[in-house]
């Protein structure tokens, strides 16, 4: 195809580790067209967001982003901006209206057309297309991955949940699965591409169902695939989970002991009010089996403050069952009103104030609570897949447990994606310190 308006693109990704993955696909097919990337938005010719709509927080910076771009845009004219993924789905009206520099708005469904619509524009103004499918999956397309030890790779799209807080059943649309060859070719280019990490993702990743294969089931099979040294995956509903998946993961030793289980909140009123569909005591009880069955597993959640109606008494209670369960780790929320849901209708929102003073006081109790689980590790010998160098020094690198939890040690010999054993003799704020054990230091 003849791009002979554009070089470079400029691609930027807010949200979930889904629209990480879109932007691979989308990056993927942008080189296709002979593109090249760069991380100047001043200089690109084309600028593409891709965005999330989850929280007002996370659209808020994908206005402000879109000012400098404009501004940028003032400066050379041909400039195409280009607004990809829940934000496009949700405020396209809003964008034509009172952002006319945007020249392309497209839903997460409509990536594929991205070379037909380049050619398009150029003698077209705006382009929109937030046409929802109920089949596209991307299949056949390979993501192009920043390099690294982990790959993402997209299971199943969209979300039938419709819990009432949250707009992606409207934004991702209906879910779908992709079939099982697809993703087990695609889990061997990821091994032939050098990723030893992978992680299979989905809004519902354990809800999966292709030609009579079930999620657990896709989980063994990505894991025959030589050359892959760990399996991952997010994120699971607590509803959703049965006796085959703890089985599975406690039996493969693949199949990583980490699992991330939204509570969203500790009261059975909030809970329905939420359409979780699960109580506090099932969900306290599928903790205690996946620790029955793995007593290490690293259990991460997602917990939203003042929700609408949410009272003292059932906040508390949302306090009480991370006093229970202890999680590992936890991704804290106020909770923000989306415009189209349900829970926006609803009449008692509380006030910024309250919602912060709340997610406060469960950041500080969860503080405590990795603080104290990370200290459970301290003595043990583990086995830690390196990844990169450490944030603070050089000298340092950084990689994980199997358990999900980031461990910082001196480099030694070392290198990206070697596996290794490391004794942990500390634990600091999120982060474990480790070491060679003694006795393989004389060999070192
Ligand atoms: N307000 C606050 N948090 C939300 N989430 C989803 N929708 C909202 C909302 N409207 C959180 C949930 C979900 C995570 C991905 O984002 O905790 O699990
Ligand atoms: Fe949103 Fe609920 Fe679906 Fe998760 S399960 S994407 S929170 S509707």
């Amino acid at each position: 195809m003849n791009n002979m308006q554009y070089n470079s693109f400029f691609l930027e990704t807010y949200g979930c580790q889904m629209n990480v993955y879109d932007s691979e696909l989308v990056r993927s097919l942008l080189i296709q067209t002979g593109l090249r990337e760069t991380t100047d938005w001043k200089s690109a010719d084309i600028a593409f967001l891709n965005t999330c709509s989850i929280r007002e927080h996370a659209e808020s910076k994908v206005h402000s982003r879109l000012g400098n771009l404009y501004a940028a845009k003032r400066q050379k004219p041909w400039m195409l901006i280009g607004v990809l993924g829940c934000m496009a789905q949700n405020l396209k009206e809003e964008l034509l209206q009172n952002k006319p520099y945007v020249d392309i708005i497209l839903g997460p469904d409509s990536y594929r057309k991205i070379p037909e619509y380049l050619q398009r524009h150029q003698s077209q103004n705006h382009i929109v297309d937030t046409q929802l499918s109920k089949y596209e999956v991307y299949e056949g397309l390979f993501p192009s991955r920043e390099f690294g030890t982990n790959a993402w790779i997209a299971i199943s799209r969209g979300c039938d949940k419709f819990c009432t807080f949250c707009i992606v059943p409207f934004t991702r649309g209906r879910e779908r699965s992709r079939s099982l060859e697809s993703i087990v070719k695609e889990a061997k280019q990821a091994v032939d591409a050098g990723f030893v990490e992978i992680t299979l993702l989905g809004q519902n990743v354990n809800s999966y169902r292709s030609e009579k294969v079930a999620f657990p089931d896709l989980l063994q099979e990505v894991a025959k695939v030589d050359g892959i040294q760990r399996i991952r995956f997010t994120s699971p509903h607590p509803s959703d989970c049965d006796d085959q998946l703890i089985e599975v993961i406690a039996s493969n030793p693949k199949i990583c002991n980490s699992i991330h289980l939204p509570l969203q909140s500790g009261s059975n009123r909030i809970l329905s009010r939420m359409n979780r569909s699960y109580s506090k005591e099932e969900f306290t009880r599928l903790v205690e089996k996946f620790r029955n069955a793995m007593p290490d597993i690293g259990i991460s959640t997602d917990i939203i403050v003042g929700f609408p109606g949410e009272t003292d008494a059932e906040f508390q209670e949302t306090l009480d069952v991370m006093k229970t369960v202890k999680f590992d780790s936890a991704f804290t929320f106020k909770y923000s009103a989306r415009p189209g849901t349900k829970a926006s209708e609803y009449t008692e929102q509380l006030t910024e104030a309250e919602k912060g003073e709340r997610l406060e006081r469960v950041i500080q109790l969860q503080k405590a609570h990795t603080l104290s689980q990370n200290q459970k590790m301290i003595g043990k010998t583990v086995q830690v897949l390196v990844e990169k160098a450490s944030k603070k020094s050089e000298f340092q690198l950084m990689g994980r447990t199997d358990n999900n939890k980031i461990v910082v040690f001196d480099r030694h010999h070392f290198k990206s994606k070697d596996m290794i054993v490391l004794h942990i003799n500390d634990a600091y704020g999120m982060t474990l310190f480790g070491d060679i054990p003694e006795k393989e230091k004389i060999c070192d």
